[in-house]
């Protein structure tokens, strides 16, 4: 019966350390306007990819709210900008932003959100980044987004 079980246990770790190590990883941000992370590389093979964002401060979102935002290289700034006018209503990011390939809410201290996007339309060769559409926080809270074969 414990052999059983431990089995059971272990099968499942490797099923779930196997998809954190393909598709998917967690980027922490904190009460110091901080990523813990300034690039992200994307297996070419992945289709989807989810990013967990968690933030290990205290403070609340109106004060020090993070999200991650993708888009491409030049649009980064763009649609910051436009996220601010957007407001905390909606998490800074435009409704119906085309430019965004993927964005979470924002959270405050404690919290964690996630998202999936779909990575296979896109041109692996371009230029990407990440950053925190909050007001004021993209100039330190951004990193890079390739793809390796
Ligand atoms: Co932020």
């Amino acid at each position: 019966m414990l052999k059983r079980l431990l089995f059971c246990a272990s099968t499942l770790l490797v099923s779930q350390f196997s998809l954190a190590d393909e598709c998917s990883t967690t980027i922490e941000s904190n009460d110091a306007m901080q990523y813990n992370k300034s690039e992200l590389v994307i297996p070419a093979t992945c289709e989807d990819f989810t990013v967990t964002l968690k933030h290990t401060g205290n403070l609340p979102k109106q004060a020090m709210g993070h999200n991650w935002v993708m888009t491409k290289e030049a649009d980064a700034q763009p649609v910051a900008t436009a996220g601010i006018s957007a407001g905390m209503e909606n998490n800074y990011v435009k409704p119906d932003d085309e430019r965004v390939i993927a964005a979470t809410d924002i959270i405050g201290g404690g919290e964690s959100t996630s998202t999936t996007f779909s990575v296979k339309g896109l041109n692996k060769s371009d230029a990407y980044l990440f950053f925190c559409s909050f007001p004021g926080h993209i100039g330190i809270m951004k990193g890079t987004v390739t793809f390796k074969s």
